[in-house]
């Protein structure tokens, strides 16, 4: 039996780690496209780690950059995907306002660059693009596939521009290529930066007595917030549908940062008002008030349906800090394990 390939851009991140699971799990040979660090940048895979060498390896790293065109068709020459999953971009929106060139030298036009490896390669494989419902901006909910796109930020004119470049590319070349227009979706592997996870981790915190407030810009933004590992198996589904097309990924169903607080807090038996202050510097130029999507389409065609919404997400995020919460070292505790830590190259 062949074994399907396939090759994901922003494996180190949070999705990219789901979506490599996902796959290993199903039998494919799995590749990653990473890029070089000073320091190790693989550890939300680490525990997916095979030695290369041995026979039965399956997930492979390989160095490479959104800004290097050239790499891109040359991994793709090497690899022969049968899927591209492309998810690495910059992608934090608060960042995007202070490097607007490096956004849409990255998101935008790293897009590009990928597509037209895949075009210039003649490769017959199947292309995913990590749409995303800041794309939607001003325009109100609740969004869904044919809702106007009104982006507030530099990531978010980015990610227009890449969502019709792969538009275009299926137009123009016949390329299987789909746009997944994900809402926000989180999980412990959420970048510590990102509201839930800041969230989260400080809830745990100052329930552990390690700190005592939590610094938050506006709280009254509404999202639409899933479970991140659900959300790598609609990526899936989309590439094994017979036609390509585009779908909004969602819940249904939106709560504030503020909610989202509440349900943290409450949940390590604390109130969040006597912790959270407020710091402008977590402000955004220009905010995206409220994010609800419209997931039938992905329901009626994919049979994708979500099963965790915002209080269960919480709870189980601050689950998760709570048990990574450093331990008091006693004598009697054994030396830990070394992490192992995948090497690229
Ligand atoms: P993430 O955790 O920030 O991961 C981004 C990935 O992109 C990381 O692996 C990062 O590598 C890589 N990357 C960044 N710049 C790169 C470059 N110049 N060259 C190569 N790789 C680069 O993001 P995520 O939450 O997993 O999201 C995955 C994708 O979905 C992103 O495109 C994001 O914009 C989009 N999206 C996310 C959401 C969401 O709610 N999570 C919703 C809609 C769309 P390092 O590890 O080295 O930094
Ligand atoms: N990050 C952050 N930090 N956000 C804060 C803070 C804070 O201290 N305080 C309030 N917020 C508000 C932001 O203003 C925003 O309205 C909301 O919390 C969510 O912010 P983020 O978690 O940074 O996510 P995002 O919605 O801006 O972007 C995420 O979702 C997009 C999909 O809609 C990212 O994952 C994007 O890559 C993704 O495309």
């Amino acid at each position: 039996m062949t074994v399907k390939k396939a090759l994901i851009t922003g494996i180190t991140g949070q999705d990219g780690s789901y979506l490599a699971e996902l796959l290993l799990e199903k039998g494919y040979e799995v590749h990653g496209i990473i890029r070089r660090a000073s320091t190790f940048n693989t550890q939300r895979l680490d525990h997916l780690y095979q030695d290369p060498h041995s026979p039965r390896a399956r997930l492979f790293l390989h160095y490479g950059d959104l800004t290097d065109g050239t790499r891109l068709a040359s991994l793709l020459e090497t690899v022969q995907p049968d899927e591209v999953y492309h998810l690495a971009a910059q992608s934090h929106v608060r960042v995007s306002f202070d490097e607007p060139e490096f956004t849409g030298n990255t998101t935008g036009l790293g897009t590009t660059r990928l597509l037209e490896a895949i075009r210039s390669t003649g490769l017959p494989c199947r292309y995913y693009q990590a749409s995303s419902s800041e794309m939607f901006g001003a325009t109100p909910p609740p969004q869904h596939e044919n809702t106007p796109f009104h982006p507030r930020s530099p990531y978010g004119v980015a990610k227009v521009y890449a969502y019709w470049t792969t538009r275009n590319y299926r137009e123009a070349y016949g390329l299987y290529a789909v746009n997944g227009i994900l809402f926000n979706h989180e999980s412990p592997r959420r970048g510590p930066t990102f509201v839930t996870r800041k969230i989260a981790t400080a809830a745990a915190r100052i329930k552990a007595g390690l700190q005592d407030h939590l610094y938050l810009g506006n709280l009254d933004a509404r999202r639409d917030w899933g479970y991140a590992a659900e959300y790598v198996h609609a990526m899936w589904l989309m590439l094994q549908h017979d036609q390509p097309d585009d779908y909004v990924i969602a819940t249904g169903t939106s709560c504030s940062v503020r909610d989202f607080a509440d349900h943290c807090f409450t949940h390590v038996g604390l109130d969040y008002r006597d912790h959270i202050r407020f710091d402008e510097r977590y402000l955004r130029p220009s905010e995206v008030d409220h994010l609800v999507g419209d997931a039938s389409k992905a329901r009626r065609i994919l049979g994708w349906q979500p099963t965790i919404h915002a209080p269960e997400l919480a709870r189980l995020m601050v689950d998760a800090e709570m048990a990574a919460l450093p331990r008091p070292v006693r004598p009697a505790d054994s030396a830990p394990e070394t992490a192992l830590t995948l090497t690229a190259g």
